[in-house]
């Protein structure tokens, strides 16, 4: 696809076909995500697939998310903060956070790429899901992946305008000192 339309086209889905969905594909996206920039180029994220439908039901009720059962797949991403805040210290932790959701975006994106569709998913019951997953305490359960075939077309939600998301040289400072206007939408 081409990437524009990759961008453009990348929506959370929350409703799935039954159609199956080929572990390789979920792989090719995981490929993309660990590609994304790493502070100091010190990786820390770890994927768990998961395909066994018992288990997905467990972590859509621990998400209070039932939708999430539908998926064909579910990655978890997980991050070990240790290297990261050995290195970078307290800086350590928000490099985790971060580099957590440029990789995040990278799977969303590759996952649109293969006519698939996913949706970041932020709010579970940490706790409980790494205890039935067998994560350790002090690994971090960034966020829940469900991969499917979309059974929806939302429409695209509003994002506000270009213009409104910038400041110009300092803080707050709205008007460029030329004018500017937002570039036209396709
Ligand atoms: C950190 C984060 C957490 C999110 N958590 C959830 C969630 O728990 N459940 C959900 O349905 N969507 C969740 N979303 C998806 C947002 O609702 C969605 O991105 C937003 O509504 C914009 O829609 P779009 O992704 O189609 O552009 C989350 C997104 C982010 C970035």
């Amino acid at each position: 696809m081409n990437f524009d339309k990759v961008i453009d086209s990348r929506r959370s889905i929350r409703s799935f076909k039954t159609k199956k969905v080929k572990y390789s594909k979920v792989l090719e996206a995981i490929d993309a995500a660990r590609k994304a920039p790493t502070a100091g180029n010190t990786p820390t994220l770890v994927y768990i697939i998961i395909e066994n439908p018992q288990l997905k039901d467990k972590i859509a009720e621990l998400s209070d998310q039932h939708w999430i059962a539908d998926a064909g797949i579910i990655v978890l991403v997980c991050s070990d903060d240790h290297a990261l805040e050995s290195i970078y210290f307290d800086r350590g932790k928000t490099y985790a956070r971060q580099q957590a959701g440029a990789a995040i975006q990278n799977f969303l994106l590759k996952i649109t790429d293969l006519s698939l569709s996913s949706c970041w998913v932020g709010s579970f019951s940490d706790k409980l899901i790494k205890q039935i997953v067998g994560i350790p305490n002090h690994i971090q359960l960034e966020a829940i992946l469900p991969v499917g075939y979309a059974a929806e077309k939302p429409r695209f939600p509003k994002k506000g305008s270009l213009e409104k998301s910038l400041y110009w040289e300092k803080w707050f400072i709205r008007k460029r000192p030329t004018p500017f206007k937002d570039p036209p939408t396709k």
